[in-house]
């Protein structure tokens, strides 16, 4: 069958709009004998019948896997260059309590970015020996708190920052150990990196300032310094970047060996997923193997041993075992014009409008970088054939998209449950209240059972933060 016309290149109409695709969906995602969606043994109707939508699912076992996945892959391509490896869980594409022990259960430590994520680290009960702090810009109290909580690392970013966190070492008594973040020029997106001198962002410090504040860190008696860091980008699915960061990062590394020990080398998150059947990832254990050939090179060609490598994955371990379901409440097939069409004449295609309960508040993803999605009915089945639809949310914005581009049955219609796969990521953490909508809960679930790990809001929650609102009544 031939594609609507306003259908992207990449989106294939597919032979089966019922199938979920290999690779997109949570490992423990199949449609089962009654046609409904089922998510580790909990039908997804039964989800929403009992949680409501919008509702984030976590496939517990899936994160899990993911996690231990990414432990072993980097143990045993370290191993194989003759050191060692350290997992940090990257906490801003979804933290709670709950995922944390899961990460940590795993053997991964848990990276940080703000006074939030701390607290939530550390009531998750992760030894606080593997926290690392990152952030930019760091408020006084939030260096404090990292201190006093005894974190393994905080990653400096600034040369202003060294007094900021020795002060914090000395008022608590410590010695805290830190590393120190490079700006290494070198920038990856999904399918290309991009490698200059300096790149115009906001964070690190250059290359040619790295060794004045490594000489100032080791000067301070309350400072023990670790090693550096570097993070080219997110989502990326090849080598080439990580192992061009490698060789730089590496090169600065062996230099500031004669000043004392370097004990570790941290080469940040970044790795990619599959967010609709055009993405293709390498898996973790292929990257970290071409991580681990490059830095091997770079250190015999420099004539330094390789330190311990640390890596900070957040979107891989988390992402593709996130789904979210949605209720369809309206429908409208909408003509538009298509200009340049092979036809000669100016064409019309018709692209189906598909509006559900949810939106760029719970993912604003698609608003925000034109990220793809896919999308499935997940409560029944249709022989209808393939129509192309725009999922989309119920804010009052035109940009409010879910899923730019999918082929649905030609029936999908309100009340059907729909199922966005690989949301777990930079979903809920960056969901909003906008147009006052309370942001919805997340749901863990495993062996047939589902759990609460964090609560949706309610109007009333909303209400309850305006001081001019009256209380609500009984
Ligand atoms: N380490 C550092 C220092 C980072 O800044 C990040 C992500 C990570 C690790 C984890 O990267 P990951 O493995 O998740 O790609 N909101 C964007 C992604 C922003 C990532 C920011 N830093 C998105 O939704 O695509």
């Amino acid at each position: 069958m031939s594609g609507n016309l306003l259908a992207p290149e990449w989106l294939r109409v597919p032979e089966d709009a019922n199938a979920l695709a290999a690779g997109v969906w949570s490992r423990n995602a199949i449609r089962s004998a009654d046609g409904v969606i089922e998510i580790a043994g909990v039908a997804a109707s039964e989800l929403a019948e009992r949680f409501g939508t919008p509702l984030y699912v976590v496939d517990e076992d899936d994160v899990r896997a993911r996690a231990a996945g990414a432990k072993a892959a980097f143990d045993a391509a370290m191993g194989a260059v003759g050191t060692t490896a350290k997992v940090y869980y990257a906490g801003k594409a979804f933290l709670s309590t709950a995922v944390v022990r899961w990460v940590a259960e795993a053997g991964l430590g848990v990276d940080v970015a703000s006074e939030g994520e701390l607290a939530v680290a550390l009531a998750g009960g992760v030894d606080p020996a593997r926290i690392g702090v990152h952030g930019n810009n760091k408020s006084e109290r939030q260096i404090a708190r990292a201190v006093a909580a005894g974190v393994g690392a905080i990653v400096i970013d600034s040369a202003i920052e060294v007094e900021r966190v020795a002060a914090a070492a000395a008022r608590a008594g410590r010695v805290q150990r830190v590393r120190l973040r490079i700006n290494a020029g070198v920038h990856a997106s999904t399918h290309e990196y991009l490698a200059t001198a300096h790149e115009d962002q906001k964070f690190g410090v250059s290359t040619a300032d790295a060794p004045g504040i490594v000489a100032a860190i080791r000067g301070l008696p309350g400072l023990e310094f670790i090693g550096l860091h570097s993070h080219i980008g997110s989502q990326i699915f090849e080598s080439g970047g990580f192992a061009e960061a490698a060789r730089r990062l590496l090169g600065l590394h062996a230099g500031l060996l004669a000043g004392g020990p370097v004990p570790e080398l941290n080469l940040g998150g970044g790795f990619g997923i599959a967010y609709t059947s055009a993405d293709g990832p390498k898996p973790i254990a292929e990257l970290a193997e071409g991580i681990a050939a490059a830095l091997a090179a770079a250190a015999s060609e420099l004539g330094v041993p390789l330190p311990v490598i640390a890596v900070e994955p957040g979107r891989s371990i988390v992402g593709p075992g996130g789904t979210t379901l949605y209720r369809v409440g309206t429908v409208k097939a909408v003509s538009v014009s298509v200009p340049d069409s092979s036809a000669g004449e100016p064409a019309t295609a018709v692209r189906k409008y598909v509006s559900v309960d949810g939106g760029m508040s719970d993912n604003v993803r698609p608003a925000l970088y034109r990220a793809d999605y896919s999308a499935r009915i997940a409560s029944r089945v249709s022989a209808d054939h393939p129509a192309l639809v725009r999922v989309v949310g119920m804010h009052c914005e035109s940009g409010d998209v879910v899923v730019r581009d999918e082929y649905l049955p030609m029936d999908v219609g309100p009340g059907d449950l729909l199922a966005v796969p690989a949301t777990g990521a930079y979903g809920w953490a960056m969901a909003s209240n906008y147009n006052w909508v309370p942001r919805p809960p997340v749901v863990a679930v495993r062996g047939g059972e589902a759990r609460l790990i964090v609560t949706g809001e309610t109007i009333d929650d909303l209400l309850a933060r305006d001081p001019g609102a009256p209380a609500p009544g009984p």
